[in-house]
């Protein structure tokens, strides 16, 4: 039996039908409300507003839950690869051996970029953003694949710029660190899996030999599989409603990756180690830095502690603080920056002041700190926070596209000037 929601306004009642989820979440749906009562909703943020019904990816807030296309989050860590997760986002179902092998194979075959993506990364000085020269050259692939601006393209075309776009992401975010060196760019090595493969064009030198590190490769692909997808984040949500104007999927992801781009979104990995330095520099004291966190009248606040839709804990974090701790031993790491971040990880997590707060390290302050361990540079954090984030944003795109849904166009409540006059400048 189908559930209704019922609203009173002005001495008239309105019935709305209710849809529930196969998670047993339940919707109002108001597609017929400004039509029948003249109202709208106002939510800033859209923290109670579902923008749409998606079967990729669940999470459950208050019990601390993630699942890609059904599967645990934990699971997919330990036994999966991010290239066989990115198969299950962007199409559904865990790839047979055949699929899997057709998949990177292709995608191995498209690592390659035109050369004349070098002469737009030179056109960036050396100061420039990762993220800014990524998303430009992302954006740049509708200039070398005109035809992906087409809105009618068939089924194997899209997966043809999926492949593309797979494949060169780890190019372009190498090469966009290359271009901050000023070290020559390194091209693909297609003999690498995925991440091996990025970490050499990443750190490989003319002048010397360079091996990846397997434990490292490990652990970036598990951050990966870690950072795939997350529902109606502010960046897939970017993606959706720019892709919902029929823009190409190149367009669409490029403006992914400047929502991501924010502190308060994938920036916020870059501001956790920004934050230790600081903390560095100032001593190394953390607990003065924690008294700060507790003092309304001091403006400092802790990055990469607590989550706005996770209320115990960001199951991820609980996954890479072992990862980290495990690469940090292997390594032999011994950072000053990441024993201060040891120290506020065990007061976030028994002090009463922030477990009160649910204020414990979330993805982000890990992800921050494993990254730092691999020798990755702050600046690069979020763009690794993108690579991860690619199949996700793109089967959130695709599903967008295959479902028909309108383009997003959100209402408002006016709350400017009524209508006056205009005034000539001599009466002003
Ligand atoms: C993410 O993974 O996108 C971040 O945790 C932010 C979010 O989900 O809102």
């Amino acid at each position: 039996m189908s559930e209704s929601a019922k609203l009173s306004f002005k001495g008239q009642d309105y019935e709305f039908p209710v849809i529930t989820g196969t998670e047993n979440e339940s919707a109002i749906d108001i597609a017929k409300l400004r039509a029948s009562s003249g109202l709208i909703t106002l939510d800033p943020g859209y923290k109670n507003t579902g923008a749409t019904k998606s079967a990729i990816t669940f999470l459950d807030g208050e019990e601390g839950i993630l699942r890609y296309r059904g599967y645990r989050i934990e699971d997919l860590a330990e036994k999966s690869t991010f290239l066989e997760v990115s198969y299950l986002l962007i199409y559904g179902e865990l790839p047979t051996q055949a699929q899997y092998e057709d998949f990177s194979k292709e995608i191995t075959h498209h690592t390659l970029v035109h050369e004349d993506i070098k002469k737009i990364l030179e056109g960036f000085p050396s100061n420039a953003h990762p993220m800014g020269v990524l998303s430009s050259m992302i954006c740049a692939l509708t200039a070398f694949y005109p035809d992906s601006l087409n809105p009618n393209r068939t089924e194997e075309e899209i997966n043809l710029s999926i492949v593309r776009l797979i494949a060169k992401m780890p190019t372009f975010a190498a090469w966009a660190y290359k271009n901050e060196m000023g070290h020559p760019v390194n091209y693909p090595d297609n003999s690498l899996d995925y991440c091996s493969n990025f970490l050499k064009m990443m750190f490989a030198l003319p002048a010397e030999k360079y091996d990846v590190d397997p434990v490292v490769s490990a652990a970036l692909d598990k951050l990966l599989i870690l950072h795939a997808d997350h529902e109606q984040n502010c960046s897939t949500s970017t993606v959706r409603i720019v892709g919902s104007s029929q823009a190409s999927i190149y367009a669409s992801i490029s403006a992914g990756i400047n929502a991501l781009w924010g502190p308060l979104h994938g920036g916020a990995n870059q501001s956790v180690i920004e934050m230790l330095e600081a903390i560095k520099a100032d001593g190394g004291d953390a607990k003065k830095y924690l008294d700060k966190a507790k003092d309304k009248n001091d403006p400092f606040r802790l990055m990469g502690f607590g989550h706005r839709v996770y209320k115990n804990f960001d199951p991820r974090a609980k996954i890479i603080k072992k990862a980290a701790d495990d690469v940090l031993e292997k390594l032999g790491v011994n950072d000053p920056v990441l024993e201060i971040a040891k120290e506020l990880e065990h007061a976030a997590l028994n002090d009463q002041y922030f477990i009160d707060r649910q204020l414990y390290p979330n993805v982000d302050f890990y992800s921050g700190i494993i990254y730092r361990a691999l020798g990755i540079p702050t600046d690069m954090f979020t763009v690794m926070f993108a690579l991860g984030r690619l199949p996700g944003w793109i089967a959130q795109w695709k599903e967008m596209r295959e479902n028909g849904e309108p383009i997003g166009r959100p209402r408002q409540v006016y709350t400017g000037a009524n209508e006056r006059d205009y005034v000539s400048m001599n009466k002003r």
